[in-house]
């Protein structure tokens, strides 16, 4: 997800084109990653390191700089999904150090870039850039400068950095070589003949070879045409250890189209998606403390909030105001961004009004920014698309860094959103000595499991959905029932059922449902309950036994420990138990995969649902 890369490294006879065009058509096969600017280093015949990069789409910019008549025999390639620094020529891969030798091409992001790129200045380097990318260069030049050969100087800089990336670099001194570096983020070795590749994605190279090798985390080394080299990093208490490992085992041959490459195996989008929701919570939690900090210090003094969102960014919206409310002693309400206009009038100087939208361009929440804005509102933009309209239109903006989301229903920007956004409602907490900074870590320390959380409950409940999901194929209504933080999460699994599996699925506060909505209740009905701390159990255990005493079907997504709710369930998806805002930000994850499967089990398209787009910008 997020940017993409590529490198190629041949010699004679690899083909007749030049490298800089098969660089380019490369980077056209990575384009489905999202981008905002492009850029390649290719190593000339003549010993020279060309580098071409802008702002903009590929086939542009190629054309402009040339790209296709670029000849050399070594080169790397990115398209960049910005995160540090706006989309902009200087921000754009790839990257040197001060002599120009060296050329960097990153996906993810260095936490530490800001420690590193102090210590680097204080050495003298010249920064050209605002990315975290551009310390690479510099250590592995600083480095260099110290004795140590590339190779040497680049595993060096590899122990220093912190964070999550997928690495391609190139050096003028060294020119034969790809060296390459992989944590969090893809990273994958091509076979080929009289060439090697690597790349985030095998779709960049597969019209040149299928033989692969995939790269786990905590590897690193080189490529050149006929060589691959790889090592392990060890932590081992402060000292690090470089092992050799044995690549030629894991060579495969990827035997997928295309299509299915793109969808990196997955069959269809929204399933790798809902995958990927461990590297999107990471990056947005890694970076979260540095994004949040000039918000919440906003918040920490406003009297009022008011948060808009649409769909699944609304339900983001209501777990967030609840936080603030509970966490932070602040007034904050949310509302459906299309219905904000009944809200507007009562707005003063002073209030804050956040719109919260993963694309960023939906066009009820621009509005509700805008006229907020004329009003005198402080505005805020939560979104994953730097630069996007609402963005631009806020005062302030802040950015969860899920990768660009395809399938038309959101998965890993909602997981996201809510880990962004109760990070910033605890910080506000915090500064506002609401919450004591222990307790503000404790909580901190939970959402920075929920990666882990949520790859594990992948691996548990994906079978589990899929045969709750057979039953599921044959309803034609369900209801989804919470409290508190756990009423948006089952508004959340509602609307994943409706928009994909078209069951007519409702959600309601579960004490609200025997005041109407069980009249509905008969033999086999279908009602989830979301439980997210023990301490709900009580009072929902009753919810339970009202709906199961008129022959509904319990299906519960709860914590292992509310195991009297358990004993009632008909089947159940059982969590770790957690603190509750970790659990409002990873519970909906079963709930993702049960729309899911009920979709595929019913030979609908979850990608493409009838009636929705992707981005709404009618109103
Ligand atoms: C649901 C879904 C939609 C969007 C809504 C807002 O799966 O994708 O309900 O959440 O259209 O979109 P953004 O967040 O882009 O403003």
């Amino acid at each position: 997800m997020v940017c993409g890369i590529i490198g190629i490294t041949t010699e004679e006879g690899f083909t007749q084109e030049p490298l800089g065009k098969l660089i380019k058509d490369a980077l056209k096969r990575l384009e489905y990653r999202g981008y905002d600017s492009v850029g390649l280093a290719v190593i000339t015949e003549e010993g020279l390191l060309k580098i071409r990069k802008s702002k903009g789409m590929i086939d542009a910019v190629s054309q402009r700089l040339g790209f296709d008549s670029i000849s050399g025999f070594n080169g790397i390639g990115h398209t960049r999904w910005a995160t540090h620094g706006k989309p902009s020529d200087e921000n754009a891969h790839p990257h040197t150090d001060c002599l120009g030798r060296v050329a960097v091409v990153h996906n993810g992001i260095i936490e530490n870039y800001k420690k590193l790129k102090e210590f680097l200045i204080g050495e003298g380097h010249r920064f050209a850039s605002d990315t975290d990318t551009e310390v690479i260069p510099h250590l592995v030049e600083s480095f260099k400068k110290r004795g140590l050969s590339t190779y040497e100087a680049f595993k060096k800089t590899i122990e220093l950095l912190e964070g999550a990336y997928a690495l391609a670099m190139i050096d003028l001194e060294d020119p034969g070589k790809i060296f390459f570096a992989k944590k969090m983020s893809p990273l994958i070795i091509g076979l080929g003949n009289k060439g090697n590749f690597v790349a985030s994605d095998v779709v960049a190279f597969l019209n040149h070879t299928r033989r692969v090798i995939v790269l786990v985390d905590g590897e690193a080394g080189y490529i050149t045409p006929r060589e691959v080299v790889v090592e392990r990093m060890v932590r081992e208490g402060g000292s690090v250890r470089w092992l050799p490992v044995d690549v030629e085992r894991r060579v495969r041959v990827v035997e997928w189209s295309p299509e299915m490459a793109l969808k990196e195996g997955y069959d269809f989008f929204m399933l790798k998606e809902i995958h990927e929701q461990p590297y999107a919570l990471a990056s947005t939690l890694s970076a979260a403390n540095e994004s949040v900090s000039d918000v919440a210090r906003v918040l920490a003094k406003s009297e009022r909030v008011l948060l808009l969102g649409a769909g699944t960014s609304y339900h983001a919206t209501l777990i967030t105001a609840l936080l603030f409310r509970k966490y932070a002693n602040l007034w904050a309400e949310a509302l459906i961004s299309s219905e904000s206009r009944w809200w507007l009038n009562a707005l003063s100087q002073g209030d804050v009004v956040i719109g919260v939208s993963q694309s960023g361009e939906t066009i009820d929440t621009l509005r509700g920014i805008r006229e907020a804005k004329e009003r005198g509102a402080l505005t805020i933009a939560v979104t994953n698309v730097v630069e996007s309209a609402i963005a631009r239109e806020a005062d302030m903006a802040i950015y969860i860094r899920a990768g660009p989301e395809i399938g038309v229903a959101a998965t890993k920007t909602f997981t996201s959103q809510v880990a962004l956004l109760s990070y910033l409602a605890i910080k506000t907490g915090e500064l506002r000595s609401v919450l004591k900074p222990s307790v503000a870590a404790n909580i901190y320390n939970a959402l920075r499991e929920t990666p882990e959380i949520v790859a594990r409950t992948l691996k548990e409940s994906e079978r589990l959905a899929s045969l709750l999901a057979d039953k599921m194929s044959f309803k034609n209504n369900a209801y989804y029932l919470g409290r508190g933080l756990g009423l948006p999460v089952a508004m959340e699994g509602a609307l994943k059922m409706k928009e994909i599996a078209y069951v007519h699925a409702e959600a309601y506060p579960a004490g609200e449902s025997k005041h109407g909505p069980i009249a509905l209740v008969e033999e086999g009905f279908p009602v989830v309950f979301v439980i997210l701390s023990k301490e709900e159990e009580e009072l929902i255990k009753s919810n339970i036994e009202e709906m199961k005493a008129r022959g509904a079907y319990a299906i519960l997504v709860s914590p292992n420990n509310a195991e009297e709710a358990l004993s009632l369930a008909d089947f159940s998806f059982v969590m770790p138990a957690l603190h509750e805002v970790a659990s409002a930000t990873s519970y909906v994850v079963p709930l993702q995969l049960l729309a899911y499967y009920t979709a595929v089990k019913k030979g609908l398209d979850p990608d493409k649902p009838r009636n929705l787009a992707k981005t709404v910008t009618v109103f």
